[in-house]
Order: C-alpha cells, then structure tokens, then sequence
C-alpha cells in the first residue's frame, strides 16, 4: 500500500498508479510470476504461440462473454484494435458503415484513433485534424444516443464508469438504448474497460453491474500488475472481422506481461478480493459523504469539492504533508482509485488526511 521515496519515506497510495497497483505494489504473486518467466522465455514476437499468452487468453475469455482475444501493450492500443474491429466488421460486410458514437466526457487514450473518440477539446485540438466518423452523444440522454446510431454507425464505444472524464457512472438507461441501438443496425457495442474493468468497480468486469453485455471489452492498466499489456477481448461472431495481417503488435503478447497478468487477473478475480473492493469502497463513499458530492462505483470515486476549493492543491499538500497520494481530474474534482487491498484503516488515514487539509 505504500511507496517510499530517496529518504525512506513513506507514502499511503490511494492512486494505484493511475489504476494499475489493484494489488498494491510488488504483490508476491506477481513478483514470483514475473521472475519464473523471465528466467524461461522473456520474448518471441506474436508470430509464435506462447503458454503464458495462451493461458490468460483462455482465463479471460472463461471469465468473461468474449470468445477470442487480441494483446497488445496499452489501453489505447485496445481501444485502436477495438475501433480498427469495428470497421474491419463493417468492411467484411460490404458495409459503408463507419461512424463510431462516443459519449461527451469518454476519455478512451491519445492515439490517433484513440484520441478521435475523445471528445475534449484541450486534449485533441493540438492535433487536428483527427481521424474522421466520431460522433458525440451526451452521456445522460438515452434518446439522444438512440438517435445518433443510425445505419451508418459500425459501433457505440462506452466507458461504463467514466474515469479521466470525472468518475461519472453512466446511467442504465443509456446503456440499455446503446445496446438495443447496436442490435439494430448490426454496430458492435464496445465498453472500454481499461479503467473501471478488473475488480475497480466491485465486480471482475463494470459490465457485470449494468444491464447490457457488450460485444467487446478493452482492458489494460490493473491487466499487467504494473507491466505494460492491453487486451481487446471480442464475442465469438465479431471475432473473424480482424483476418490475420489485419492487425498486430510485436510485444503483444509478451510471455513475461502475459505471466503477470494472468497471476494478477488470478488474484483479482478471487471473490474475497472483489468482496473487500465492494464493501471498502462503500466504506470509503460514507467517509468522504461530508466532504462534498461523490460520484462513482467501488473503489472508483470522483468527490465534487465546494467550488472555494482548490483540488490540485489540495493534492499536493496531501502529497507533502500528509505523505497521502489521490489526485484530480478536474478544478474541483479529486479523485480515489486504492489498491483494492485497502483496509478500513487505510481509508481512515486518508480521510484524516483530507479532512485536516480541507480544514485548513
Ligand atoms: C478509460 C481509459 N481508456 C483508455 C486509456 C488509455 O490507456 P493507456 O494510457 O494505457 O494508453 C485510459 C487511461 O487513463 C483510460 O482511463
């Protein structure tokens, strides 16, 4: 749970580098997985079948509605591989269909593609022009959604739990409509997990906790225990759409990040693990109620501050007096992603923490 810096200090990490350490930092499993396999088989490029690979690709799909799996080495790889699919799908169709509907505030990462379904301004305008057929839905309004699918769409691209956009849970209705506007068009329903998915939220995956299956999950950031690996996790009908030489990646795969991952997603998936996310997450929520107003789903919290409130100051005097580490996704927005093997008394330091700065 903690980090030390150059003098040894300590530092209570309620951040999980950005929603990676789900098992706090050097967690036994991982290490042991991690070492094994490099003294085996460190590399062999994606033209050879590997076990470690193979084994977590049969764990996921096991554990999930997918039936096949693509790896690469980050999050917004996924979501590439996951818009590439959704074309690739079209295309096979001898379909025109192109346009991908994302949600106002989705952040879905800074590739090209990636960043073209990311609908903030200051992130994107650097780079204009974007690739082209994203459309914007609000994130609340599911006739609105429902109406921006229409025959030219190949795939809606949801983050159930919205993570850099602020922790906003988006509401059920609007998945239900992205679903049954999916069905009808034939256009892939896409939730990009690489935030909430893996315990964050409570469950394995976000999408267990909403009323819709998806088509295709993108995973990466608590994937790896810390090492760099991404996965587009697809249904068995949409699989084909990607033919080989379509789409790769020469690290995807890679049999050392394949190893941790699969002792991660080992450890994750236990129920006790996601039983303590769940019940310390809602511990966490009623600790933080009196600071402000609170958004988010298990240990994925966005707390609203008073607007007199300066939350990236706040971070940082967390950071240098307190030896606390959250941080903010907005002025006024902090933000809580614990290991979830936090305890109670974690929670209890940060929110003395908090509450001590909040006051000053
Ligand atoms: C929901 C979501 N999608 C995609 C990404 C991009 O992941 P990466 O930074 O690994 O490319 C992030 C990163 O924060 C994310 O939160």
């Amino acid at each position: 749970m903690h980090l030390f810096d150059a003098d040894g200090d300590a530092y209570l990490d309620m951040l999980s580098g950005l929603g990676v350490n789900s098992l706090g930092h050097c967690h036994p499993s991982i290490v042991s997985a991690i070492e094994r396999q490099s003294r085996g088989l460190i590399h062999t490029s994606n033209l050879y079948w590997t076990q470690p690979a193979e084994r977590l690709a049969r764990e996921l799909t096991r554990q999930s509605f997918a039936d096949s799996v693509f790896f690469c080495n980050s999050g917004a790889e996924a979501n590439e591989a996951a818009i590439k699919l959704a074309r690739a799908h079209a295309f096979g169709r001898g379909s025109r269909s192109r346009e991908i509907v994302v949600l106002e505030r989705a952040f879905h990462g800074r590739t090209m593609g990636a960043l073209s379904a990311t609908p903030q301004e200051d992130k994107q305008a650097p780079f204009a022009p974007l690739v082209h057929g994203f459309k914007t839905a609000p994130h609340d309004d599911a006739a609105q959604l429902s109406a921006l699918v229409t025959g030219d769409t190949c795939a809606v691209m949801i983050e159930p739990v919205q993570g850099e956009g602020g922790v906003f849970a988006v509401p059920d209705d609007v998945l239900v409509a992205a679903r049954e506007a999916c069905n009808e068009v034939g256009a892939l329903l896409i939730f990009d997990e690489v935030q909430c998915g893996l315990g964050r939220t409570g469950s394995l995956f976000a999408y267990q906790q909403t009323p819709v299956v998806p088509d295709v999950v993108t995973l990466a950031k608590a994937l790896g225990g810390g090492l760099p690996i991404g996965a587009t996790l697809i249904a068995e009908q949409f699989a084909g759409a990607l033919q080989p030489g379509f789409h790769g990646s020469t690290f995807g795969g890679n049999p050392v990040a394949t190893a941790a991952a699969l002792a991660a997603l080992g450890e994750i998936s236990k129920p006790e693990t996601l039983a303590d996310a769940r019940e310390v997450g809602d511990y966490l929520m009623s600790r933080l109620e009196s600071f402000g107003q609170l958004r988010g789903r298990g240990l994925m919290i966005g707390l609203e501050l008073d607007e007199d409130y300066d939350a990236r100051a706040i971070v940082n005097a967390l950071l240098d007096k307190h030896r606390v580490l959250v941080n903010a996704t907005g002025p006024h927005t902090l933000r809580f992603l614990p290991p979830l093997i936090a305890t109670t008394d974690h929670v209890d330091e940060l929110c003395l923490a908090l509450a001590r700065e909040l006051e000053s």
